[in-house]
């Protein structure tokens, strides 16, 4: 299942939405909430899973731009955000882009928050530097969730196990269409960045802990890791089969992957 792929976003989805770090969350709805009226601009929007998440939390009232190059994920988008825009009188705006520019100007030019969900560590770290510097220049805020940060952990343990992490650890930090990608790196640039510019920084842990109330989840996210890392060439696709088969094999098995949350508020 592509990392893209629409049947693997909506699968995620809710280990996403549990995984949120609440303490970064509260202090973003605090500076929102102030404020009448806020546009926000989702960078890589997918399905729109930022917004089902994010959106039911603001009192503000709010427009989105949900921003992707991908039409068949922002058609999704389109449709999937009907529900809470209704609930919540949001208007949503679905905007094809292709980010890989780097180039959010015009974007931020019209918004009150950039956000993103799950994308920040796919995009290369001189990228970074410059959507930061985009943002800081027109003054917004900055918020983004689920960045993988390196953390990854399997039980039972297995002498592979190590390996597998280092190995795909190394994956994420080839291109993954922004240039080569800051992977678990990430969201340290975006903090050291922010803080050049003067912002006010946050960061919380917000890991998937997957088990058998997960299983689907577990299973597919092992497969992929496992695939990931056999391109890398330092693991074996015999090693892989081995590890994924006696994972398959494990009711009891959990797969633990870390993420960080960001919050970055301009100076005052
Ligand atoms: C891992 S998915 C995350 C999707 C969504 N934010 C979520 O959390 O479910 C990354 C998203 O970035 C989008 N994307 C990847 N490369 C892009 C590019 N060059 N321009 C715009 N969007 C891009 C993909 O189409 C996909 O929707």
């Amino acid at each position: 299942m592509s990392g893209f792929a629409p049947e693997w976003l909506a699968l995620r989805e809710g280990a996403d939405h549990r995984s949120i770090n609440h303490a970064v969350r509260r202090h973003l709805l605090a500076y929102l909430n102030e404020e009448a009226n806020v546009h926000i601009a989702d960078l890589g929007c997918g399905t729109g899973s930022n917004l089902r998440s994010l959106a039911p939390e603001i009192t503000a009232r709010q427009l989105w731009l949900l921003v992707d190059h991908d039409e068949t994920l922002l058609q999704l988008a389109a449709t999937m955000t009907t529900d809470v825009a209704a609930a919540y009188q949001i208007e949503v705006r679905a905007h094809k882009a292709d980010l890989s520019s780097g180039d959010i100007t015009e974007i931020a030019a019209h918004s009150d928050l950039i956000t993103a969900s799950a994308l920040f560590d796919l995009v290369s770290p001189d990228m970074i530097t410059s959507i930061v510097n985009q943002i800081a220049d027109a003054g917004i805020a900055f918020y983004t969730v689920l960045t993988y940060d390196g953390v990854a952990s399997w039980l039972p343990e297995d002498d592979l196990n190590g390996t597998m992490r280092d190995a795909f650890n190394l994956h994420q930090q080839t291109d993954k269409g922004f240039g080569n990608a800051a992977g678990p790196d990430a969201t340290s640039l975006l903090a050291k960045a922010f803080a050049e510019r003067g912002y006010n920084i946050l960061r919380g842990k917000s890991p998937w802990i997957l088990d058998h109330n997960l299983a689907t989840l577990r299973q597919e996210t092992d497969r992929g890791w496992a695939a990931a890392v056999v391109e890398t060439g330092a693991v074996t696709k015999a090693q892989a089969d081995v590890w994924i088969k006696s994972r398959e094999a494990d009711d009891t098995a959990i797969t633990i992957i870390g993420h960080e949350d960001f919050l970055a508020l301009p100076p005052t």
